[in-house]
């Protein structure tokens, strides 16, 4: 949560930290502010509007700081954890003396200890938040050894959490310090600039070379006669992303363009996966062949739609490899006592590469001896580079808070994971194999036939609009596609919803049907469909009004008065990839009809970086 954005350098202007913090705008944006180096000191401007901050910051530069010369600028976008959203509470946070400058994104949790001594020592507090110990503890550090680097690195090292923090001073305008511990934050440069951001799509115009802030490493970054240092030199990071994909093009909102990606998104993901001789290839993987062959469990952790996308994986690993699978939320894995060893695979399924549950879920498992995978769409996030091996979905960058395209990416990546292991266990002929994957080869063509009928989906929804409470329902591969078509409906349109394995409806949840409700069934045709549809049947004589996302339309459907979602017709273990489309349009839909913004639902963030 919360977005970094900072440049030192010919390109820091005012102007460039808003279009970056914009770029960033998914990470939080209940508040926003930046600091600007002028050659009169530090100017400050935080604002709190709710969703539209960053939209009143950059009023404000245009008002105000156009043609001002800068030698840096840093801004940030929050979502709050300590302290209400107010301009108060807004970062910048500054010390006393109005030295030194500190955005940071994360949470310290140490912060009372440290404000409590801070303040015995006479320090005075502008805010609530956990982040302005952090340029407290700089400043007094400072005041003790009169070195700024060493100031820094004492500082960080008393702090306690997971945290991303670069910090200016005032008396050198073009040196960042930047630091990071199980948060992200990346260093960007060209010719004559320098960039520091909490992800790569804020940094994008123009940068030359990428760099990852090593985990509990400070960084110095300046620019000098022109010159760009980094001190000591950190990685380079290879980065695949160009500007127009972070970009909404000719769509509405980042919601829209990124459904239509899908089919790109998915096929991406599948290319070069198999090579000349029918092998199949991962991409990073510090596990042998061998050692993979052992594995005789496989755990799978992650969040929201993440875990979803585990959990429709879960029926292909258990059908094709044999291998018992247990699926949880990476919150509470972590604080069980999982039973893990050398031969379980713990995988941890996550857009970002960054969601600290699923991440510290990850660490856990390995520190307990269990090989660990992370299927991520960001190239060197903290989760690709702490796991044993890495599986990317390559779905590019996904600015929307609701997540669309890396579902279906991520499902694709994990589909091709079964049958590698299918393939290197032998649970599955080669020819079995050659057979799925030419399937799923096949599946982004299908995805962009259910997305070429979205005015279908969209002319049928318009039935739905009034209703204020939904019920998802689906057996098999159709349960985890109904739980993602709940949380799709409730965070971008704070509707009522949820999700049930179609079974467990008579075991207390029917008692809520009744005909102000609606009940979307996934029944794509499967050994379980006639099951399904007797399911149907019982909300149906609950006066229930039923919506049915089907690859063959049931017979009865239009006498009934039940409306239907037709989506192709594909392998049922792979369906949820095509199910799950008319679902997202619906929510989409629903969310725009009632004057929504489905890109920046209330109270979320798209990267989850505290618990
Ligand atoms: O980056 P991650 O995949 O780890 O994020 C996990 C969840 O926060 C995320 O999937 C969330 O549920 C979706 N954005 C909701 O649409």
């Amino acid at each position: 949560m919360c977005g970094i954005v900072g440049i030192v350098g010919d390109k820091a202007t005012a102007k460039a930290i808003v279009e970056g913090l914009r770029r960033l705008e998914y990470r939080g944006y209940d508040s926003a502010g930046m600091v600007l180096a002028t050659n009169v000191g530090f100017e400050v401007k935080r604002i709190a509007q709710d969703t539209s901050s960053i939209a009143a910051l950059s009023d404000w530069v245009n008002a105000t700081t156009n043609s001002v010369k800068l030698s840096s600028a840093m801004g940030h976008t929050r979502w709050a954890t300590h302290g209400v959203p107010s301009e108060m509470n807004a970062h910048p946070h500054l010390d006393c003396s109005g030295q030194f400058a500190v955005v940071h994104n994360g949470i310290v949790e140490n912060y009372k200890e440290i404000r409590e001594q801070l303040m015995a020592l006479g320090h005075e507090f502008a805010s609530e938040t956990d982040t302005e110990v952090i340029v407290h503890l700089v400043e007094e550090r400072y005041r003790l050894n009169n070195d700024v680097r060493e100031a820094v690195t004492e500082a960080f090292d008393e702090l306690v959490g997971s945290m991303a923090v670069v910090v200016m001073n005032l008396k050198e305008p073009e040196t960042f310090y930047m630091m990071r511990r199980m948060a992200p934050l990346v260093i960007g440069t060209d010719d004559s600039s320098l960039f520091v951001a909490s992800d790569i799509p804020a940094l994008l115009d123009g940068v030359t070379k990428y760099f990852s802030v090593p985990e509990d490493a400070l960084i110095t970054g300046s620019v000098r006669h022109g010159k760009v240092v980094l001190e000591p030199l950190p990685e380079t990071l290879e980065v695949e992303w160009d500007a127009s994909k972070v970009d909404v093009g000719g769509y509405t909102d980042f919601m829209s363009k990124e459904i239509d990606e899908q089919p790109r998104a998915l096929s991406d993901t599948l290319a070069g996966r198999v090579d000349r001789g029918g092998l199949i290839s991962l991409d990073e993987l510090n596990i042998s062949p061998e050692e993979l062959k052992t594995i005789h469990k496989i755990v799978i952790v992650g969040c929201g739609t993440s875990l979803h996308a585990g959990m429709v994986a879960r029926y292909a690993l258990e059908h094709f490899v044999r291998v018992p699978v247990e699926i949880e939320v990476s919150s509470e894995f972590r604080y069980r006592d999982p039973v893990l060893s050398p031969t379980t695979l713990v995988v941890g399924v996550s857009q970002s590469g960054e969601t600290l549950d699923t991440m510290v879920a990850l660490s856990e498992a390995k520190a307990s001896g269990a090989k660990t995978m992370v299927v991520s769409n960001v190239v060197g996030s903290s989760m690709a580079r702490m796991a044993d091996a890495v599986l990317y979905t390559r779905a590019g960058p996904e600015i929307s808070v609701a997540s669309t395209k890396t579902f279906i990416a991520q499902i694709g990546a994990l589909e091709i994971l079964a049958l590698y292991l299918a393939d290197l266990k032998r649970t599955l002929f080669p020819a079995e194999v050659q057979e799925l994957i030419s399937k799923l080869n096949e599946v982004p063509e299908a995805v962009g036939r259910a997305i070429s009928q979205i005015q279908e989906y969209e002319k049928t929804t318009q039935a739905l609009l009034e209703y204020q409470r939904f019920y998802f329902i689906g057996r098999n591969v159709g349960y985890p596609v109904a739980l993602e078509g709940a949380l799709k409906l409730k965070e971008i349109t704070y509707t009522p919803s949820e999700g049930y394995p179609a079974g467990e409806l008579k075991h207390g949840p029917i008692a809520m049907i009744d005909d102000k409700a609606v009940v979307v069934a996934i029944a794509s045709k499967s050994s379980l469909y006639e099951k399904v549809l007797a399911n149907v049947e019982e909300v149906r004589a609950r006066g229930a009004k039923v919506v049915i996302v089907a690859n063959e339309a049931p017979v009865d459907s239009e006498v009934r008065g039940d409306e239907v979602f037709l989506v192709p017709r594909i392998h049922q273990l792979f369906s949820p990839m095509v199910d799950v489309v008319p679902l997202q349009v619906m929510a989409h839909y629903i969310s725009v009809s009632r004057g929504l913004d489905p890109d920046r639902p209330r109270n979320l963030a798209k990267t989850v970086t505290v618990e």
